[in-house]
C-alpha cells in the first residue's frame, strides 16, 4: 500500500502542502504492531513516544481493531440527534470502570479539558453561587492542556500562546507542586473560584512528578474552599504511570476527571469527562456537544481499549517495567544523562548539551536522531528533556533490547 519507499518523498509532500506546525523527526512510518513501528523502507523501531501516550495498548491491538472494524462496518456515525446502541453501553461501562455518576464523551484531550472548564464554571454559578461572570479557575504554570484558545489561555509557554491573544479572563496561574501558593490563592479568591485544574504529573513540560502528598493535600485544600479538584489525566491516565490513574497513587478521586489519548488505544480521537450528577447535570440539552463525541465507533473502541488495560494488567506492567527502565538508564552512569525521572512508563531524561569533537552544538534532539538510527524513537519535549513512554505492552525482552539500543546511542553521543 505504501506508494513510494523514499522517505524524502513523503517529507517533501508534507512540507509543501501541510502547515508547518510540527517539527517531526525525519522518520516516515507506515506500519505498527505492539511496541514496534516500521518506516517506509522497512526499518524497524521501538516506539518510545506511543503518540504521546495514546498507544498504551500497543499499535493495532487486535481486540481494539476487531471492535473498530466490526462497528465501522455496521454503523459509524449517528450524531447525538438520535440514540445509538453503543453510547449507553459505553456510558455504563466507563462510569462503573472509574466510579462516577456520569460521563460526557468528546473527541480530543483539549476538548475534554475545555468541557471540564465549562462544567466547572456552570457548577460555580449554579451550585456554588458565584456571582455572574466572576468565576475564576486556578491552573498550574508550565501546564499543557491542549491547543484551544481556552487551553492556551491557561498556558505559560510563549510557544503555545504567542500572538494568539487576547486570552480568556478569570484564569489564575500558580506554580505546580506548591501547596503554599495554592493555599494562599484559595485564601484570597476561594469564594469566587470554581476549580483547580492540574495534571497529576506534568507530561509535556518534561515529566515533572510532584512531591509525594501534593495531590492529596491540594485536594483537601480544594475541599476546604468548596473548589472542584479537576485532574487532567489525558496523558497520565489509563495505566501509563503504573496505576489506572495517576491520582490513584495518592488515593485522590478528582471531582472532574478528563481522559483522552489511550481511551481509544490510539485508534481514533476519543476523550471523556467524568463527574458526579451535582456537576454533570448542570449542563442541559443543547448547552454543549460535538458531532462525533460519543459516536458508535468511539464507544465500541473505548470499551475494547479499557478492557485490554485490565485484561493485560497494563498498570502493573507499567509500574514494573518503569523500575527496569529507570534503573537501566541510571546504571549507565553517563555524564550526559543529567537526571532520569518519572513514574511507571512515563519517564524523562534530562540531557546535557555538549560540543562535538568537530565543534558542533549537540543536544537532546541529536541524541534522538542517534537513537532513531539505532532503532528507538523518542522526541525531546522542551529542549533538553527526552520523554520515554513506550507502549505498555512492550515485552521484557523488547524492553531490554530497546534499552541496549538506547545505550548505543548514548555512547555515540558521548563519543561524538
Ligand atoms: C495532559 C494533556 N492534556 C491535554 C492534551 C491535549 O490532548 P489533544 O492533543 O488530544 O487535544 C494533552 C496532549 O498532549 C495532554 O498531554
Amino acid at each position: 500500500m505504501t506508494k513510494n519507499k523514499n522517505p524524502q518523498y513523503y517529507m517533501d509532500l508534507e512540507a509543501k502542502h501541510g502547515a508547518h506546525n510540527y517539527h517531526p523527526l525525519p522518520v516516515v512510518l507506515s506500519k505498527g504492531r505492539g511496541a514496534k513501528v516500521w518506516d517506509v523502507e522497512g526499518k524497524e523501531y521501538y516506539d518510545f513516544l506511543s503518540a504521546y501516550s495514546a498507544v498504551n495498548q500497543g499499535h493495532c491491538h487486535p481486540k481494539i481493531v476487531e471492535a473498530m472494524t466490526e462497528q465501522v462496518d455496521r454503523i459509524a456515525l449517528t450524531s447525538r440527534a438520535f440514540h445509538n446502541d453503543q453510547m449507553g453501553e459505553f456510558c455504563k461501562f466507563v462510569t462503573e470502570y472509574f466510579g462516577y455518576d456520569k460521563v460526557l464523551p468528546m473527541n480530543t484531550g483539549a476538548e475534554a479539558d475545555e468541557t471540564a472548564f465549562k462544567l466547572a464554571r456552570k457548577w460555580g454559578y449554579e451550585v456554588k453561587g458565584i456571582e455572574e461572570n466572576k468565576a475564576k479557575i486556578i491552573v498550574c504554570e508550565e501546564n499543557f492542556h491542549g491547543r484551544t484558545l481556552a487551553m492556551i489561555s491557561f498556558s505559560t509557554d510563549p510557544e503555545a500562546y504567542g500572538n494568539y491573544g487576547p486570552f480568556l479572563p478569570g484564569v489564575v496561574k500558580i506554580p505546580f507542586n506548591d501547596l503554599d501558593a495554592l493555599e494562599k490563592t484559595l485564601d484570597e479568591i476561594g469564594e469566587e473560584t470554581c476549580g483547580f485544574l492540574l495534571e497529576p504529573i506534568q507530561g509535556e513540560a518534561g515529566v515533572y512528578v510532584p512531591d509525594e502528598g501534593y495531590l492529596k493535600k491540594a485536594y483537601d485544600l480544594c475541599k476546604k474552599h468548596n473548589v472542584l479538584f479537576m485532574a487532567d489525566e489525558v496523558q497520565t491516565g489509563l495505566a501509563r504511570t503504573g496505576k489506572l490513574l495517576a491520582c490513584d497513587h495518592e488515593g485522590v478521586r478528582p471531582d472532574i476527571l478528563t481522559l483522552g489519548k489511550a481511551l481509544s488505544g490510539g485508534m481514533l480521537p476519543a476523550s471523556a469527562v467524568l463527574a458526579d450528577d451535582e456537576i454533570m447535570l448542570t449542563i442541559k440539552p443543547g448547552q454543549h456537544g460535538s458531532t462525533f463525541g460519543g459516536y458508535p465507533v468511539a464507544c465500541r473502541v473505548a470499551v475494547a481499549a479499557l478492557t485490554v488495560l485490565k485484561e493485560e494488567n497494563l498498570a502493573e506492567e507499567a509500574a514494573r517495567k518503569g523500575e527496569i527502565f529507570r534503573k537501566f538508564l541510571n546504571d549507565l552512569n553517563d555524564e550526559n544523562i543529567v537526571l532520569v525521572r518519572g513514574k511507571g512508563l512515563l519517564n524523562a531524561a534530562v540531557i546535557k548539551e555538549k560540543k562535538s569533537k568537530d565543534g558542533k552544538d549537540l543536544e537532546a534532539w541529536d541524541l534522538c536522531l542517534m537513537m532513531a538510527k539505532h532503532g528507538v524513537l523518542a522526541k525531546p519535549t522542551h529542549g533538553d528533556i527526552i520523554r520515554f513512554a513506550p507502549p505498555l505492552v512492550i515485552t521484557d525482552d523488547e524492553l531490554l533490547d530497546a534499552l541496549n539500543k538506547i545505550k548505543l546511542a548514548v555512547e555515540e553521543y558521548a563519543e561524538a
